[in-house]
């Protein structure tokens, strides 16, 4: 690969996961508005979705490299080709149900991916000059939570929280932020960490809640609500988040007020079963044919260790980065579903394989006929 920097003026940036979910967002976000010429790291297995980035293929400002995140070499003749300003780390198994089958995949890809991530970035600002070491900015992209759970009523989460991850996902991304912060201290590795809550919008792996349910909806399968339903989380539209990430590396400080970490969120957080009633509401209007989808959410039986609720308080970082979300939630879940109804095709590439052989060895454990609809 060609120098870039030689022909854009545009900084380089290093999106690891570009495939994934928040990382095909991203490049979107940063293609439309001319930000940064983006050099996407992608290994394409799951939990990548191919189809993502196929669009953008031949994008003067986009080039993809096939490789893997844990080889040394192929970050080190990245690195050497590209000479990226930044690097943003969206390479992440981030499935928790997959997590509690199986942890090994996420302490590679999450934690092995991140060290070698950061020491090719070492190993590379190593021989530029003192300026340019300033200016690089390393991004790690965490969670919210590596903070654990909220129990209702106690405050939301905060940059100044201590980390009580707990499941095997949530305690591979806290294993990586601790990495990246001992980067810092020891080595002076230019570094920023965000933490986000959930998210949705267009291109969400279909095993995660929102996909999953709208899926389910229009196959008229059940949609599975895990224990009481009444677990609570911050749903953030991906692209608030997007934005959140530009803002970070634009005019986060890694030594600044809150010591270049940022959370997002949108500062409200909702039952799952409150979202998925206001999803099968939406999905009656669109679909009245299978109205009332309601009567497709069955209570199965808890995830092990569920966290009970995530939220954040965003007042710091909104003042520190400028950022504030502008995506009112009824808004973009309508878009969201809207997104998917367009795209059948995404959906089906999305599921081919292994990635509808997961979700459907998972939920077959769960006995889904004949239980009753919790009510709200
Ligand atoms: O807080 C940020 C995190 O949000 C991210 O770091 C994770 O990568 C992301 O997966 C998400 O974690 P959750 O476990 O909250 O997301 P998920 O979509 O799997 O589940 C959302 C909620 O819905 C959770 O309380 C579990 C519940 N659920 C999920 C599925 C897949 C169900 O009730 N039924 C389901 O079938």
């Amino acid at each position: 690969m060609a120098d870039k920097r030689a022909k854009h003026e545009h900084p380089v940036w290093l999106i690891t996961g570009a495939a994934g979910f928040i990382g095909a967002n991203l490049v979107r976000l940063l293609l439309e508005r001319d930000i940064a010429h983006v050099v996407a790291l992608d290994n394409m297995a799951y939990p990548a979705v191919p189809e993502n980035v196929r669009a953008l293929r031949g994008h003067p400002g986009f080039t993809l490299v096939e490789g893997d995140l844990r080889c040394s070499e192929t970050l080190y003749s990245l690195f050497r080709s590209a000479r990226p300003d930044a690097v943003i780390n969206l390479a992440a198994q981030s499935h928790v149900d997959r997590s509690i089958e199986a942890a090994d995949g996420f302490v590679e890809t999450n934690v092995l991916g991140t060290q070698r991530l950061l020491d090719a970035s070492r190993r590379e600002l190593e021989q530029h000059s003192a300026d340019r070491r300033h200016r690089f900015r390393f991004l790690q992209v965490s969670t919210d939570e590596v903070f654990g759970s909220l129990d209702d009523g106690e405050p939301p989460f905060t940059v100044g929280s201590p980390y009580r991850p707990n499941s095997p996902y949530a305690a591979s991304k806290a294993g990586a932020d601790h990495l990246v912060y001992a980067a810092r201290h020891t080595h002076g590795l230019a570094t920023l960490i965000c933490h986000c809550t959930n998210n949705y919008g267009p291109r969400q792996h279909p095993e995660k809640l929102i996909p999953l349910a709208i899926c389910n909806a229009l196959a008229g399968r059940p949609i599975p609500l895990y224990g009481d339903g009444r677990q609570r989380r911050d749903w953030l539209a991906v692209e608030d988040h997007c934005e959140g990430l530009v803002a970070a590396l634009e005019r986060g400080v890694p030594d600044g007020a809150s010591g270049g970490r940022y959370v997002f969120g949108s500062g409200r957080d909702r039952s799952n079963l409150e979202v998925l009633e206001l999803l099968c509401t939406l999905l009656d209007t669109r679909r009245p044919e299978g109205a009332p989808h309601a009567r497709l959410i069955t209570p199965v039986s808890d995830r092990p260790g569920h966290d009970r609720r995530y939220a954040v308080d965003p007042t710091a970082t909104s003042h520190e980065l400028e950022w504030r979300p502008t995506t009112v939630f009824s808004e973009g879940l309508a878009r969201t579903v809207d997104w998917y109804l367009d795209n059948p095709g995404w959906i089906e590439a999305a599921l081919d394989g292994e990635r509808s052989n997961w979700i459907s060895r998972h939920y077959a454990e769960f006995d889904m006929a004949g239980r009753e609809r919790v009510k709200s």
